[in-house]
């Protein structure tokens, strides 16, 4: 059991009695055994509170629905409590490290407390240092610029390219995407046992974006360790999902993003070790990094950086976005990761169980678990799949447009990734949003992802609309502007009305309620 930070947090000298009522971090064992699951808690898993469950969307077959958002991989609805206490605190916003004033004061202190709840979240060793960034992208370009001269650097070509591309112009390997996790920690230790003594970092996903599949971050540390190297999780899809306990995992660092871990304020996290970042040059030159600032005599410039954390952190520090992590981190703690992890297995076998029903649908995957209840227990929410004789680009817009269900569809930032696995050469090109034909549109899966504050409703809603989609086709045209397919204008008034008629003022279930005049041939695309 890794040890917990000791927080050097400065207490506030005094608080506003309003925001005396948010709720005070929680004690890193309670918070421990709550992540555990509480044992005797009760046995209906939680659906955390989020925000937008009740926003009505129109559907392009007349009358609107519930928004079914279904693209937590992307960036995932806020948490309720969060917002909460981001509103809670609101009125006492200051700056933070830099002024002398009472709301000032406050927030430096709400700001340190944030980092150890952040710490105490990812159980963090005593000596290890928590950053708050905008974003996983901008922590592991952070760690790259940190990283010292002459280290190598290995990826699998299956990273999201946040973890592929920030170490260009560094001595940079890549591997070959692994067909199972156990290949993965072989093609690893063989490739670092064939290196050279010298600096290396290794850089994994906790679980794919695309793919959803958990990956075996604690033998690829094993092994990375065994050879010398120092490893980098890049839990941006992880942490969300389960809990990432950074001792236990043995990790050297740790990246995340609260946008995906329901605090949607622009802070990120880097967390892990001091002695690369403390040797490093800060990552932005400016005010808050530096000690001090003297222009010399000669016309030069002596400038003495900040220690700690507040060597990469320079410009005014985003304290809301700081606070909402760490208001994520404590609801996630307290409503018992365990319980959300199994209540997100039970949605994700549910999911899968429902796609195998369908023959022309085919859900990829890198190591190809094998039953949809096998398989749901290595992964998270996050499931990609194609459609035979669709577009995917068509099929999420149509998911869209006549359900309110809202995913992703194209390449997902994983180009190397999604070539493997559509088995397409490298040499085509995908944009990494939708592609209407050709190109990286002929690639393009769909993404449907959910996580702890999804209703049951929006997963069976999305099961029944593929069902009917895959059997009916859509309901209405499509065409494709500017690389996205979005549906048809509504025809004119008359036209309208019996469209309207045709449709059921609600997403269709069950069998096809009417033909509208309008209605195209199923599943028609035209390209603009
Ligand atoms: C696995 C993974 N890593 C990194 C990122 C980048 O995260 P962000 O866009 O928040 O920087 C993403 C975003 O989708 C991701 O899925």
């Amino acid at each position: 059991m890794s040890q917990h930070v000791a927080s050097a947090v400065p207490a506030p000298a005094f608080r506003p009695p309003a925001v005396a009522a948010v709720p005070a971090v929680s004690a890193g064992a309670d918070a421990r055994q709550a992540r555990a699951g509480a044992p005797g808690g009760s046995p209906e898993c939680p659906v955390l509170p989020v925000l937008g469950l009740d926003v009505r969307v129109p559907l392009v077959t007349g009358g609107e629905t519930t928004y079914a958002a279904l693209d937590y991989a992307a960036s995932a609805p806020v948490l309720q409590r969060v917002w909460d206490e981001v509103a809670a605190y609101a009125p006492y916003y200051g700056s933070v490290h830099r002024g002398a004033g009472y709301l000032s004061q406050h927030s430096t202190a709400l700001f340190e407390e944030s980092r150890a709840t952040v710490a105490r979240f990812l159980g963090c060793r005593e000596d290890d240092r928590v950053l708050f960034t905008r974003s996983t992208t901008d922590s592991l370009n952070l760690l790259a610029s940190a990283v010292p001269e002459g280290t190598r650097v290995y990826v699998f070509e299956s990273e999201h390219h946040a973890a592929l591309l920030p170490w260009r112009g560094l001595h940079t390997t890549w591997l070959d995407a692994p067909r199972s996790p156990e290949q993965a920690v072989a093609a690893l230790e063989e490739r670092l046992h064939a290196e050279p003594a010298g600096p290396k970092l290794v850089c994994v996903t906790g679980a794919s974006n695309v793919t959803g599949e958990i990956w075996p971050v604690r033998q690829l540390a094993d092994a990375a360790h065994r050879h010398g190297a120092l490893i980098v999780l890049d839990a941006a899809q992880l942490a969300p999902h389960h809990p990432v306990d950074i001792g236990e995992l043995d990790v050297d660092w740790v990246a995340f993003s609260g946008h995906k871990l329901y605090a949607p304020f622009g802070a990120g996290v880097l967390a892990g070790r001091s002695d690369w970042l403390d040797a490093a040059e800060p990552y932005l030159a400016g005010g808050g990094a530096s000690r001090s600032v003297v222009r010399e005599a000669d016309g030069g410039v002596e400038v003495e950086w900040q220690g700690g954390a507040a060597r990469h952190e320079a410009g005014s520090p985003n304290v809301i976005g700081a606070y909402a992590v760490a208001a994520a981190c404590r609801a996630l703690d307290e409503a018992g990761f365990g319980r959300l992890v199994e209540r997100e297995r039970t949605l994700t076998a549910r999911l899968l169980t429902a796609l195998a029903e369908v023959p022309e649908v085919e859900v990829l995957s890198l190591f190809g678990a094998g039953s949809p209840g096998e398989a749901a227990e290595s992964r998270v929410g996050v499931v990609s799949f194609v459609v035979e004789g669709w577009n995917s680009s068509h099929f999420a817009a149509a998911l869209s447009a006549e359900y309110g269900i809202g995913v992703r569809d194209g390449l997902f930032c994983a180009h190397p990734l999604v070539r493997t696995l559509r088995g397409a050469g490298s040499e085509q090109r995908g944009g990494c949003g939708a592609g209407g034909t050709g190109g990286g549109g002929d690639l393009n899966a769909v993404r449907v992802s959910f996580g702890a504050g999804t209703p049951d409703e929006h997963v069976e809603r999305f099961v029944r609309a593929v069902r009917e989609l895959v059997r009916n086709g859509a309901r209405w045209n499509y065409r494709t502007v500017d690389g996205r397919c979005v549906p048809e204008e509504r025809p004119a008034a008359g036209e309208a009305a019996d469209a309207a008629a045709g449709g059921r003022g609600e997403a269709p279930g069950g069998s096809d309620g009417g033909t509208a005049r309008s209605r195209p041939e199923p599943g028609r695309v035209t390209v603009s």
